[in-house]
C-alpha cells in the first residue's frame, strides 16, 4: 500500500508517484487550491490539491484536522519562494491524484502544533499528544537508546533475564507498592523497587554478567526527575572490579551518545563523594555551572557573628561560602529572592559580602555582617574564595546537610540564570562524571540509626570492615553514581560476596538476625554456596533519554506517565473497585465512604 513515509519524501523522489498514509496536520484552502499538511511518524509533506481533479478536490473539501488519509500522488518541487529548510521535505510537494479518507476525526479538544498546552490536556488526551512531533522524537530516541545499550551489552557478553514483578520487598529505601493475595488470605506481594536481589541470585547462579531492561516501582515523593514506575537498565557482572565495572559502563554510555546523538562524551572525571560535597554541597554536582564552594567552618569558631561561630563550633555544623563572580551588580531584591530560595533548603538566612574595593579592606566591603567577622576572618574570606573587586560572597551556616542543600541549589540556580548565564558561569555541554567512594552509612536523626547510603548488599572498601562496628560514619563504601548535567543517571556498587560480612551490615543497620533471615534469608542462603565476587549499576533510562532530549520533564520521554500526583489522567488509574473483588482478596477499607464496607 504505502510506497514512503510522508515525512521521508524528498527532491530523491522527484517525479515519482508515491502512496502515502498519515493524518491532515494541517489544512489550508486558497481559494482554488487545498494544501493539506499530511503527518506521520517521520514528518511533515505538503499535499497539494487542485480542482482538475474534482472527485479529489471533493474530498480535499472535507478534510479536517486528524483525519486519517490515503494519498496518492506525484512528487514535484515546490514554487520557488516556497520552500521550507525544517523539513525534509521541504523543497518538495506532493500533487495529488488520489485522495482517500481512511477515517475522519472528530474535532480534536487542542490544536497539535499548540506550544502552550497545559500538562493536564496532554496527559488527558495522551493519544493526541503523543501524535506531536515533539512526543514521537522523544520516544523514538528512547527506542533507539534502549537499542544501542542492548547492542553494546550483547557484544560484551551480557544475558537479559527476568526477573519477577510479584515479589517481596527490596531495600531501595522508597515506599513499596504492594499487591495484595486473594489466594494468601493477608499476605501481599511487593512491586520491585529494582531486581537487585535476583541479580545477585543470577551470579550466584553463575550467569557471569545479566543485564534487563525493566520497570521498578517506588511510591515516593514524585518531581521533575521521578516517576513512580520507572525503567531501570540493569546490570550486574561477576568477578570484575569496581575500576572495571566504571570503565566498562562508562564506555556504554558513551557509546549510546555516540551512536545516538554523535556527541563524544570524552573521559569522564572522577570525584569522590567527599570532595562533591565540599565543593558542591552535592553527590550529584551539575559541573557544567562554574562555581565553587569555600570552606569556613575552621575559621568562624571564634567570631562575634553567632550565626557563624554556632555551627563552626557545634557538631556535625559547618560554615562555607559561595563567591560569585560580578555579583557586585545583583541588586538587593535579587539578594532577597535569593534569601528566600534557600529556606526552601531550611537555611535561615543568606549573610553576604559585596567586595567593592579589596584595596580598602573594611571599608571596601558592603554588608550586613563584616562588623561582626573580626580582621582574621574576613582576611580569610577574602583569601580562600580568592574575591575580586566586583565579586559578591554569600554565606551559608548551619548544619552541614542544611549548607550543603542551600547553598548546593543556590549554586545551580545561579549558574541557570541569565546572570550566570551572561557572566559565563555556565558551560553549555555536556558533563558526566563518576562520584565514588561514598559512606556506607549515614545516620537517620528521626529514626536515631544507621541506615545504609546505598543499599545492604554494598560491600565496604578493603579494610574498611570492621569500622562497620567500631567508626560507622567512616566506613566507605565500594559504591559508585554516574551523574550528568547534575543528574544522578545511574548507580551501584560492589556487592558483599559473604555471608559474615553480609551479617556484619545488617547488624550495624540493626537488622537482627530473625528479621535478616525473614526479610533477606533466601540471599543469604544463596552467598553460602560459593557466592562469586560480583557487582553492578543500573541506570535511569527515563532521566538519560530526558538528558539527551532535553525535555523539560521525565514524563515526556514515556508514553504513558503519571502526573506528580502519581495519577494516570489518561486511564483514571488508580480506581475504586467493586466491594466484590475486595472481599475476594479479604480487604476491608477503613475510611472511605465511597466504598461500601467501609468501617
Ligand atoms: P538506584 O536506587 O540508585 O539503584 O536506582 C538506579 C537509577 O534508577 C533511576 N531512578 C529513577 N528514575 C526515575 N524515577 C525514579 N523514581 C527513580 N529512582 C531511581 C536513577 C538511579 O540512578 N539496585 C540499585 C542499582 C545497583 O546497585 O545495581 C538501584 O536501584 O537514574
Ligand atoms: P541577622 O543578624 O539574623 O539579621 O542576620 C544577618 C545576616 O545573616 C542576614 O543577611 C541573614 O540573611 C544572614 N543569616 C542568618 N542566618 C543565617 C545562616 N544560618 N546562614 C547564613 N546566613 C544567615
Amino acid at each position: 500500500m504505502r510506497t514512503t513515509y510522508a515525512g521521508l519524501v524528498s527532491e530523491a523522489l522527484m517525479g515519482q508517484t508515491v502512496t502515502l498514509m498519515g493524518w491532515a496536520h494541517r489544512r489550508r484552502d486558497h481559494g482554488g487550491v487545498i494544501f493539506i499538511d499530511l503527518r506521520d511518524r517521520e514528518g511533515l509533506v505538503q499535499i497539494v490539491c487542485d480542482p482538475d481533479r474534482a472527485e479529489t478536490f471533493k474530498t480535499a473539501e472535507g478534510v479536517r484536522n486528524e483525519f486519517c488519509l490515503k494519498v496518492v500522488g506525484k512528487v514535484r518541487p515546490r514554487p520557488q519562494g516556497t520552500e521550507n529548510a525544517n523539513l525534509t521535505s521541504g523543497k518538495v510537494e506532493v500533487l495529488c491524484h488520489e485522495l482517500e479518507v481512511l477515517n475522519p476525526s472528530v474535532t480534536p479538544p487542542f490544536q497539535l502544533d499548540d506550544e502552550n498546552l497545559s500538562e493536564t490536556t496532554r496527559l488527558t488526551h495522551r493519544v493526541l499528544d503523543l501524535r506531536r512531533p515533539y512526543m514521537q522524537k522523544n520516544l523514538m530516541l528512547r527506542y533507539r537508546v534502549a537499542m544501542e545499550v542492548r547492542k553494546f551489552l550483547d557484544n560484551h557478553g551480557f544475558v537479559d533475564i527476568e526477573t519477577p514483578m510479584l515479589t517481596k520487598s527490596t531495600p531501595e529505601g522508597a515506599r513499596d507498592y504492594l499487591v495484595p493475595s486473594r489466594v494468601h488470605d493477608g499476605h501481599f506481594f511487593a512491586l520491585p523497587q529494582s531486581p537487585q536481589l535476583f541479580k545477585q541470585l543470577l551470579m550466584v547462579a553463575g550467569f557471569d554478567r545479566y543485564y534487563q531492561i525493566t520497570k521498578c516501582f517506588r511510591d515516593e515523593d514524585l518531581r521533575a526527575d521521578r516517576q513512580p514506575e520507572f525503567t531501570q537498565i540493569d546490570i550486574e557482572t561477576s568477578f570484575l572490579t569496581e575500576q572495571e565495572i566504571r570503565d566498562m559502563f562508562e564506555g556504554m554510555i558513551r557509546h549510546v551518545f555516540q551512536t545516538v546523538m554523535n556527541v563524544d562524551l570524552g573521559q569522564y572525571p572522577v570525584m569522590t563523594y567527599g570532595d562533591a560535597m565540599r565543593l558542591y554541597g552535592s553527590d550529584k554536582p551539575d559541573l557544567r555551572v562554574m562555581l565553587e564552594f569555600t570552606e569556613l567552618t575552621d575559621v568562624m569558631a571564634d567570631v562575634e557573628f553567632k550565626v557563624f561561630s554556632g555551627p563552626a563550633t557545634m557538631k556535625g555544623g559547618r560554615v562555607a561560602a559561595l563567591r560569585v563572580p560580578a555579583g557586585g551588580e545583583m541588586s538587593r531584591g535579587e539578594i532577597d529572592g535569593y534569601t528566600e530560595f534557600v529556606k526552601i533548603y531550611g537555611a535561615k538566612g543568606l549573610a553576604w559580602i559585596k567586595v567593592n574595593d579589596i584595596a580598602k579592606g573594611r571599608d571596601g566591603l558592603q554588608s550586613p555582617i563584616v562588623k561582626n567577622l573580626h580582621d582574621q576572618a574576613l582576611k580569610h574570606v577574602l583569601e580562600r574564595t580568592g574575591a575580586q573587586n566586583g565579586d559578591l560572597i554569600f554565606f551559608g551556616a548551619d548544619k552541614a546537610k542544611v549548607v550543603n542543600d542551600a547553598l548546593g541549589a543556590l549554586r545551580v540556580k545561579i549558574g541557570h540564570s541569565e546572570f550566570g548565564r551572561k557572566n559565563g558561569l555556565f558551560e553549555d555541554r555536556w558533563a558526566p562524571l563518576w562520584v565514588v567512594d561514598f559512606p556506607m552509612f549515614e545516620y537517620d536523626e528521626d529514626e536515631q540509626r544507621w541506615n545504609a547510603v546505598h543499599h545492604p548488599f554494598t560491600a565496604p572498601k578493603d579494610g574498611h570492615e570492621d569500622l562497620m562496628d567500631t567508626a560507622p560514619d567512616q566506613c566507605i563504601a565500594k559504591a559508585y553514581d554516574m551523574v550528568l548535567n547534575g543528574w544522578e543517571l545511574g548507580g551501584g556498587s560492589v556487592r558483599i560476596h559473604r555471608a559474615d560480612v553480609q551479617s556484619k551490615v545488617f547488624s550495624a543497620l540493626k537488622i537482627g538476625p530473625e528479621e535478616a533471615q525473614a526479610k533477606f534469608g533466601f540471599l543469604l542462603d544463596a552467598l553460602q554456596y560459593g557466592a562469586p565476587p560480583h557487582g553492578g549499576l543500573a541506570f535511569g533510562l527515563d532521566r538519560l533519554v530526558t538528558l539527551m532530549t532535553k525535555a523539560e520533564s521525565i514524563r515526556d520521554v514515556i508514553a504513558f506517565p503519571k502526573t506528580q500526583r502519581a495519577q494516570c489522567l489518561l486511564t483514571h488509574a488508580p480506581s475504586l473497585v467493586d466491594e466484590k473483588q475486595l472481599r475476594e482478596l479479604h480487604i476491608k477499607l477503613r475510611n472511605n465512604p465511597q466504598v461500601q464496607g467501609a468501617a
